[in-house]
């Protein structure tokens, strides 16, 4: 069984489709810890309440981003995870971090990458005027928010959309691709190599794999 470690920092709604899609028998993992660099993220109670294994890692506490990173790392390698799943994990990691993970971390981000990178995404995405947003889930590189991408859900953006009502709409995707997502690479479908990423040993578009809203 693959070991996976979910980190988060707030409300845990990805988490909690990781770990409905579990107990549905739809993603052969273990979910062997989650960890929150917040005390209060709603997320911990979520994992409790599965009988998840559950850890605080305050950033407030260290001195500097190196120092944090080195601890988390600790906490997450005493796990022997095969993958790290940031599910809403709001920190900006340091590149020793991410090189220790490379090709085992996945993370999932609110917008049609590479387009808005960062916060506020989906306020971003209706000032620009976009006809579709959308959400991501890609591998996890040193530079944020640009590894290759392995699955993407794409929304229309509708007339009266507000940033509320788009968020709503993307997340409804996201609960449904972060599962997928995470069980290809549990199944051993799913790697990076050279920077891009396999499916099933054919390389995916720069899009990843899509799921058009509009269409299906
Ligand atoms: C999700 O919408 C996720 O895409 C976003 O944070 C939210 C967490 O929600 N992640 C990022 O913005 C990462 N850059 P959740 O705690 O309910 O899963």
């Amino acid at each position: 069984m693959t070991n996976i470690v979910v980190l988060i920092s707030g409300s845990g709604t990805n988490l909690q489709a990781l770990i409905d899609a579990h107990q549905k028998g739809d993603l052969p993992v273990n979910i062997a810890a989650v960890i929150s660099n917040r005390p209060q993220a709603y997320g911990l109670e979520r994992a409790r309440l599965a009988g998840i294994e559950t850890a605080v890692i305050d950033h407030t506490r260290f001195e500097t981003r190196e120092d944090f990173d080195q601890a988390l790392q600790a906490r997450i390698d005493a796990c022997n995870p095969q993958l790290v799943v940031l599910a809403g994990f709001m920190r900006i990691l340091t590149e020793g971090f991410t090189r220790h993970y490379l090709g085992r971390m996945l993370n999932i981000h609110p917008s049609l990458l590479p387009k808005y990178q960062g916060l506020h995404t989906h306020q971003r995405a209706l000032d620009a005027g976009d006809e579709i947003h959308g959400v991501s889930v890609h591998f996890v590189t040193p530079q944020l928010d640009d590894g290759p991408n392995v699955i993407q859900a794409v929304v229309p953006i509708l007339p009266d959309d507000d940033a509320a009502t788009l968020a709503e709409r993307v997340q409804a995707q996201e609960h449904i691709i972060y599962p997928m997502a995470v069980a290809w690479f549990a199944e051993g479908r799913l790697r990076m190599d050279n920077g891009a990423c396999l499916l099933d040993n054919t390389p995916l578009p720069a899009s990843g794999f899509v799921v058009d809203t509009r269409v299906n």
